[in-house]
């Protein structure tokens, strides 16, 4: 069996597998093709998988031969024509909401993985690339925030006087959110945090921040632990409350999503205007909506001294780490669908069958299925 590791889009810097992860890929007795410069803006060279026992080949060949292909983002739906019939796809499609994409997939009668289904259980927790790459997105959201920020986070003590230290406000609680606290702890900041999920509170304070109680959040137990949209009366008591937590803010990072939904607008205008200048406010939901009415993907913008990031791929800004874990993530999936050197894709496993977009062109993840035309 050829498992095949493609080369990103020019935008994306990450790589679904590093050299270390085709090492281990190997000892399944697999072959590995790496397709030439997939590594480079992870820094790692063709040389390293080579080493690790890969064999590096141009992208036709991968896309022709190949019997397990894995990426990250979706490829061009032209060169999923060019994949030889049985072959399975895998990478982070965004399934549900790229219906053009999951349609070909179906039509083509292809099998194909995409990794942001995975089901978020314990034990598909080894699996989960939503959680490792907000883990790297949540880190990395406040650094560039102290980049940015024209004071220090921590506190000082000094001969040139005293400084106080930063404080920061974190909306949602989630993966992201979470480490964005525990980032901001370490550099020093005083912080606070946000989530309508209660269950977020204690989390919240576990990692030394202050919690915003804002009552009279709706939660549905049947959302899996998500977040779900919340009544007009509650987002105004919500908007309040942050206007007025804002006003103190150096530095807020926005992480509040709804799946399936436009991420709630948490932060006004008013709010921005209102900010003192200099702080900075990464909305890490701009490409979903944003949590903040300013905010324009992909975009810096500066309302009156406040700069607003819109960033979107974060993680893509930490090739390395994050294509590792990353890896790790895809090895261990592949453990439940490769045994003895060949594809066996096991429809009696819930992880098998939730993160399966289509076999052989019948829709499978039951999420997938509840958005076809005639379901
Ligand atoms: P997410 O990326 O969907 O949302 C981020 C955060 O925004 C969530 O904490 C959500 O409650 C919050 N949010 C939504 N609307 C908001 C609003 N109006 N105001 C303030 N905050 C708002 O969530 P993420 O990080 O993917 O994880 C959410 C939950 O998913 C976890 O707490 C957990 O229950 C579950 N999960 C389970 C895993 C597993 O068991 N394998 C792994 C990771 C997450």
């Amino acid at each position: 069996m050829i498992i095949g590791i493609l080369k990103e889009p020019a935008e994306e810097s990450r790589v679904a597998l590093l050299p270390e992860a085709v090492k281990t890929l190997i000892s399944w007795k697999v072959h590995v093709w790496v397709e030439s410069g997939a590594g480079k803006k992870a820094f790692a060279a063709d040389g390293l998988y080579q080493d690790a026992g890969a064999e590096i080949h141009s992208r036709k060949k991968l896309l022709e031969d190949a019997d397990l292909l894995l990426g990250i983002q979706a490829l061009e739906m032209s060169e999923i024509d060019t994949m030889k019939p049985e072959s399975v796809l895998m990478g982070q499609f965004n399934a549900l909401y790229n219906p053009k994409l999951t349609n070909h997939l179906i039509e083509k009668n292809r099998t194909a993985f995409s990794m942001e289904l995975v089901p978020r259980t314990t034990r598909a927790q080894a699996m989960d690339v939503l959680s490792s790459m907000a883990t790297v997105t949540g880190y990395k959201a406040v650094l560039m925030a102290a980049d940015l920020l024209p004071r220090f986070f921590p506190m000082f003590m000094t001969a040139a006087g005293s400084i106080t230290p930063s404080r920061v406000l974190i909306l949602g609680a989630g993966v992201a959110g979470l480490q964005a606290i525990a980032t901001a702890k370490r550099l020093g900041a005083t912080v606070f945090a946000f989530d309508v999920r209660q269950a977020a509170k204690e989390e919240v304070l576990s990692l030394g921040a202050k919690f915003v109680d804002v009552e009279g959040a709706k939660e549905d137990k049947g959302a899996g632990g998500y977040a779900v949209e919340q009544t007009e009366e509650y987002l105004q008591k919500q908007k309040d409350t942050i206007h007025e937590h804002a006003l103190k803010a150096d530095v807020i990072i926005t992480t509040a999503q709804i799946p399936g939904r436009r991420a709630p607008l948490l932060v006004e205008e008013r709010t921005v205007r209102a900010m003192k200048p200099g702080a900075v406010i990464i909305d890490l939901a701009a490409s979903s909506g944003g949590n903040c009415a300013l905010s324009e993907p992909e975009k810096t913008v500066e309302i009156n001294g406040v700069r607003i990031v819109g960033v979107g791929n974060i993680a893509a800004q930490m090739p390395q780490d994050a294509s590792k874990m990353y890896g790790k993530n895809y090895l261990n999936f592949l453990k439940l669908i490769i045994k003895e050197g060949q594809l066996n894709l096991n429809f009696e496993d819930d992880i098998v069958t939730g993160t399966c977009v289509c076999h052989k062109g019948k829709p499978v993840s039951p999420r997938i299925i509840q958005i076809q035309p005639n379901s």
